[in-house]
């Protein structure tokens, strides 16, 4: 029996199945690697190690695959490794793929019940001496931070953490350390409770709280302020109905409404608020932080659903609504009658994927980035038939003065996500380096652009070239050396 993946544009060229585990050492790089630039940049992309068994499955149903770039003195070395789930050494050994669609249990196979689906492929974070990555519909996965290998592959904060998931994007307090995490779905598939988890320093939960939100739907980011948690609640909402047809988990449901839902850190849960806006697409956070009694939150928003490949129950997938630009959203805690939220489009700028200088989690800033999709940009013929987001720019904004300056590649790259790491502990607010990977379509070759963050339109100061082609990755993670020996 052969072993071949569809032949499909979902599945060929830089949506190729990527499938190895690399050790590059010393890749080869032009330009100068800055010695600050000392620590693990980690990324993950989804892979798929086996065909799935339903050829139209979604590209978010791949097992993670981690990329470590081992910057020091100067050089970087590279490694990859698949993460190792239950799903992944359960498929590894029977060397085929078992689990089914988009996180449907009932299209599993037999042999897998009772193991954790969790694919781990969204995102890491490194805390209290841990490297976790991270899938929002499972706990966390700890991995080697050094070799990439598998620790726990169902970690639970030593059972302190009942949830039976936890989001790929929780945020640590700059301030005391803390990690801060929600769990949505948190007692099973469709359930409305969402549990809210803080983890002190030294790795041990040191705070637990229970909410419910008004309907079971798609909580992929969140916010955290000083003094609150604000999560957005969008008609990515759970669909039983589509599941017991064979379908995937969500479907965009329009005639549902979003909620903004405010909830103080440290609390029981009892003053949860929600504000209630028209139907919106928002999946990532930029920041959140207090001004007064305002609680203000700034994400990437649009205005109908961003995936194409979750079913709209109401309507054909519209691109234009699909759009997101950077929106503030603000409530005012003191305003007792409020039942809506604001919202204002700061910049025009169509993206996805904002970033900030984690250094302001929480707290007021001025400095975020994110990856757009600038139309008036020229595109390379090599990228015909390219299917995924063609987003062709970084763009740095500096809230303060509403400027913003914008990196574009050249006509032959797509970006993914950036990552901007200081350049010291005590630096200024964005003073350092944006890196990010660039597929170059005409060597169909993966390379990770880096440059200087207060000058990114100079454009890079370095480029490593991989001998791979990487795939469409999801986030990524800075570890300085200090923390990772610390
Ligand atoms: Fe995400």
């Amino acid at each position: 029996m052969s072993l071949e993946f569809p032949k499909n544009p979902g599945f060929s060229g830089f949506n190729a199945p990527f499938r190895m585990n690399i050790d590059l050492h010393d890749a080869e790089f032009e330009g100068e690697i800055p010695e600050e630039l000392n620590g693990h940049f980690y990324r993950i992309q989804p892979d798929f190690i086996y065909p799935p068994r339903f050829s139209n499955d979604v590209p978010f149903n791949g097992d993670g695959n981690v990329t470590l770039f081992n910057f020091q003195h100067g050089r970087v070395d590279v490694k990859t490794h698949h993460v190792e789930t239950q799903r992944y050494k359960a498929q590894k050994q029977a060397r085929k793929a078992l689990f089914g669609t988009y996180r449907n249990p009932r299209t599993d196979l037999d042999d897998v019940k009772g193991l954790s689906g969790g694919t781990a492929n969204t995102n890491l974070i490194f805390h209290a001496g841990k490297l976790f990555a991270l899938k929002e519909d499972s706990p966390p996965v700890q991995v080697d931070p050094y070799t990439l290998k598998g620790i726990d592959d169902y970690y639970t904060f030593d059972g302190k953490m009942t949830a039976k998931t936890f989001t790929a994007h929780p945020k640590i307090d700059p301030v005391n350390g803390e990690m801060i995490g929600i769990a949505y779905e948190a007692k099973g598939e469709a359930s409305k409770d969402v549990a809210l988890y803080a983890v002190d320093k030294q790795g041990n939960v040191c705070w637990e709280a229970w909410i419910e939100v008004p309907y079971a739907g798609m909580i992929h980011d969140f916010a955290i302020t000083e003094t609150h948690i604000a999560l957005l609640v969008t008609p990515m909402a759970v669909n039983v109905e589509q599941m017991e047809q064979g379908g995937v988990h969500f479907a965009w449901d329009s005639s549902l409404p979003s909620y903004f839902g405010v909830v103080a850190r440290n609390g029981d849960g009892t003053d949860l608020r929600w504000y209630e806006g028209p139907e919106k697409c928002a999946t990532h956070v930029m920041n959140g932080f207090n001004d007064g009694n305002k609680i203000i939150v700034d994400m990437d928003m649009a205005t109908g659903n961003q995936f194409p490949f979750f079913p709209s129950l109401h309507e054909q997938f519209d691109l234009q609504r699909a759009s997101g630009r950077l929106t503030r959203i603000t409530i005012d805690l003191d305003d007792k009658e409020a039942t809506t939220y604001h919202t204002e489009v700061m910049y025009q700028d169509i993206g996805v994927l904002p970033r900030t200088d984690e250094r302001y989690w929480s707290r007021p800033y001025n400095v975020g980035f994110m990856p757009c999709m600038d139309p008036t940009k020229p595109r390379s013929p090599s990228m015909a038939g390219n299917v995924g987001m063609t987003l062709n720019t970084w763009v740095r904004y500096d809230h303060d003065k509403r400027s913003s300056q914008t990196y574009f590649p050249g006509e032959n790259y797509t970006l993914q996500e950036c990552q901007f790491v200081p350049k010291s502990d005590d630096a200024p607010e964005g003073c350092g380096y944006l890196m990010g990977i660039a597929n170059n379509f005409d060597t169909m070759l993966s390379e990770l652009h880096i440059l200087d963050a207060e000058n990114i339109a100079a454009g890079t100061i370095a480029k490593v070239k991989l001998p791979v082609r990487l795939r469409q990755g999801v986030h990524g993670h800075w570890v300085s050396r200090n923390k990772l020996e610390s």
